[in-house]
């Protein structure tokens, strides 16, 4: 692995998982294999989970791991080639970039969305000027469109899940999970990478019935979708669901909008009560009461902090194939 910026520099999901479950089973394991290694990671934008699990997965490899929030502490980086700088722009990142290659050996990023152009989005150019420029590998800590690292710690917590259960629990003896992507209300217009990258990550994976659900209107790019059945009824598409992945996203088509909060979204007992009694699963930060309800969770159906907490487990799993690859 070269890079890690989505499913696709991914060669075999299943041999990251198991990685990354052998990790979890046996933290130090790889201890020397990052030894004299420096991974940078850099935060144009906020972040909890992301920075602080990733710090570890490179700690527990014996990396040395230095954060930069350069969103907030840095020089307000250009991305533009060929741009006149005489804006508020002061450094750019074909200067900056190959001096973090000649300090780190791999260079981790987290760029969201400005929601504002969706071709500008969607060209991801702040993360490949990082790939173009730093010359070493690349891990993407979220990208304007994708959270690769968030679906591998998704796809982990549900193999973990299904081979936890009662052999019964499944539907066939294949034990092939139904999965189910339910848009949920928000206030604030957020980006499409969590629900792009799980429907990338699982349409990939191709070991469920992978089922979305949302509003009308807010149907997401058929490049990530493609493969799964869409469905604009929520009652419906819940039926007989194995694990339930809530998250909001804002409009795709007219980009970056909030065309509806109708709190019949919100995932309650009461619609969650037509599932196969589902896992339900959120990337936090989650909104309670206006994504998911206080009852949902904080029910035994919530499984939100062994998935946030696998997150350790899926950046070890990618770090060490990068560095058993590339350094
Ligand atoms: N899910 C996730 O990426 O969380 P953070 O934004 O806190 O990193």
């Amino acid at each position: 692995m070269k890079q890690f910026i989505s499913v696709n520099d991914v060669r075999k999901i299943d041999t990251l998982i198991l990685s990354a479950l052998a990790y979890k089973a046996n933290p130090f394991s790889d201890r020397s294999l990052g030894a004299n290694k420096r991974i940078g990671c850099l935060f144009l934008n906020p972040s909890m989970r992301t920075r602080l699990s990733t710090q570890i997965a490179a700690q527990n490899l014996g990396m040395e791991c230095i954060v930069f929030n350069v969103g907030q502490e840095g020089w307000a980086l250009e991305f533009e080639d060929e741009a006149i700088m005489s804006g508020n722009t002061v450094e750019h990142v074909r200067d900056a970039a190959p001096i973090l290659g000649n300090y780190f050996d791999i260079l981790a990023i987290r760029t969201f969305p400005s929601l504002k152009n969706r071709e500008d989005d969607y060209s991801e150019l702040y993360i490949k000027q990082f790939i173009k420029y730093a010359g070493i590998p690349v891990v993407s800590l979220e990208s304007a469109t994708l959270h690769p690292l968030q679906s591998l710690t998704d796809i982990i917590t549900i193999t973990e899940e299904i081979q936890n259960s009662n052999p019964d629990r499944y539907r066939d003896k294949n034990q092939r999970p139904k999965i189910v992507l339910t848009w949920a209300p928000h206030v604030k217009p957020l980006p499409q990478c969590v629900a792009n990258s799980f429907a990338q990550w699982v349409n990939a994976w191709g070991r469920c019935d992978f089922v979305i659900t949302h509003p009308e209107d807010y149907e997401l790019s058929d490049e990530f979708t493609n493969g799964a059945t869409i469905l604009h009824n929520q009652e419906e598409a819940l039926k007989d669901a194995d694990f339930v992945y809530v998250k909001n996203w804002s409009t795709y088509n007219d980009y970056g909008k909030i065309y509806t909060n109708d709190p019949k979204w919100q995932l309650k007992k009461k619609r969650w009560a037509v599932t196969n009694n589902a896992k339900v699963m959120h990337c936090l930060p989650v909104r309670r009461n206006v994504e998911l309800s206080d009852e949902i969770l904080d029910g035994e159906m919530s499984i939100v902090t062994q998935q946030a907490s696998n997150r350790v487990w899926a950046a070890q799993a990618v770090l060490a194939e990068i560095l058993r690859r590339n350094a």
